[in-house]
């Protein structure tokens, strides 16, 4: 009887390929891409970092190299980690006008054009890990513990030398209060209104950022960072971390990390009216990696997988360490 037989088939919008291509809900683009690269001072090679095969500490020739390639594949945007060669209790490495992520800024901008002329959006993480001895995201009290308000001070002062060095976007990183504030007015008294803010609005204190503290150089030497990164089973949080940074002046936000906290990246998207990013870390890169060395997973397709599926939760943007192989893929 061919009553049994169903009418609705939804299979016939599978078959063919051209069909599923055309009834797609979810496309990348390369240039909603954003290629995470970190620049070492004092090497003379690019280190490769162990625990993220295919990601090196550049040397400034490394970076411009990958940078080229990156702008060339149609990546929209690159974000820069700075590894200094001194460590101090302040960071002092960090808005050194010649400090090594300064330096780096000067090389893109003179590669890659500024301002309306640039070929590829330049941004920089901002934040103090990476330069501070201790590892810690902030200044000290002598307690140990980390001194809010002193460490705005330092954020806008590094904003201002990624600013004059030429960052199109700076991304505060530490999870301070108040911090998206003190860089905007820091930003806009500095004659620097022009540059965006991409604020890492939310940020939990995830084990997925293990491998890199390797490549960053900047594993804390005691404690963690729960004081100030969020708790995973918080989502009510993140909503108000979000609508917080748009008041302070935020112009993008960024859910991070991006594989398990895609239900985030949803509520945010449907949340606030700016550009969501969504940071693929470098957990969630060496997961894929390991596994597929191990032939345990198919790479490529796990790969543009997991892209796809950050967009599709809601992300505008995508911080991935694939950045170049994907957009070269789409290409
Ligand atoms: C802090 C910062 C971290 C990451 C980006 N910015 C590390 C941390 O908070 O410990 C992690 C990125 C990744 O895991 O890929 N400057």
């Amino acid at each position: 009887m061919s009553a049994q037989f169903p009418v609705v088939r939804p299979r016939r919008l599978r078959r063919a390929p051209a069909l599923r291509r055309m009834v797609a809900e979810t496309r990348l683009d390369p240039a909603d891409l954003v290629l995470p690269m970190f620049v070492k001072e004092g090497v003379g090679e690019p280190q490769p970092v162990p625990s993220m095969p295919g990601v090196f500490q550049h040397t400034r020739d490394s970076l411009r190299k990958a940078a080229h390639e990156a702008a060339e594949a149609g990546v929209g945007g690159l974000i820069l980690f700075g590894v200094p060669a001194v460590k101090d209790g302040v960071g002092s490495a960090a808005d050194d006008p010649d400090g090594i992520v300064q330096l780096a800024l000067r090389d893109l901008a003179s590669d890659l054009g500024s301002g309306p002329d640039a070929a590829t959006v330049v941004m920089t993480d901002l934040c103090l890990d990476e330069y501070t001895d201790h590892g810690h995201c902030g200044i000290l009290t002598p307690a140990g513990e980390i001194d809010n308000d002193a460490t705005l001070e330092r954020y806008a002062s590094i904003a201002v030398a990624q600013a004059e060095a030429g960052a199109a976007v700076v991304g505060p990183s530490g999870m301070m209060d108040g911090q998206v504030a003190a860089i905007r007015t820091a930003l806009d008294g500095a004659g620097h209104a022009d540059v965006a803010i991409l604020a890492y609005s939310v940020k939990y204190a995830s084990a997925y950022y293990g491998p890199f503290r390797e490549a960053a150089e900047c594993a804390p030497r005691f404690g963690d960072r729960s004081t100030h990164q969020q708790d995973p089973a918080n989502a009510e949080e993140s909503i108000r971390e979000v609508l917080l940074d748009i008041d302070e002046g935020a112009d993008m936000v960024m859910v991070k990390p991006a594989g398990a906290y895609l239900d985030i990246v949803r509520r945010v998207r449907d949340t606030v009216r700016v550009p969501v990013a969504a940071y693929q870390v470098s957990g969630e890169y060496a997961m894929v990696e390991a596994a597929a060395e191990r032939g345990w997973i198919d790479r490529d397709r796990t790969i543009m997988e997991s892209l796809t599926s950050i967009r599709r939760a809601g992300a505008d943007m995508i911080l991935t360490y694939w950045a170049t192989e994907a957009a070269r893929r789409l290409a």
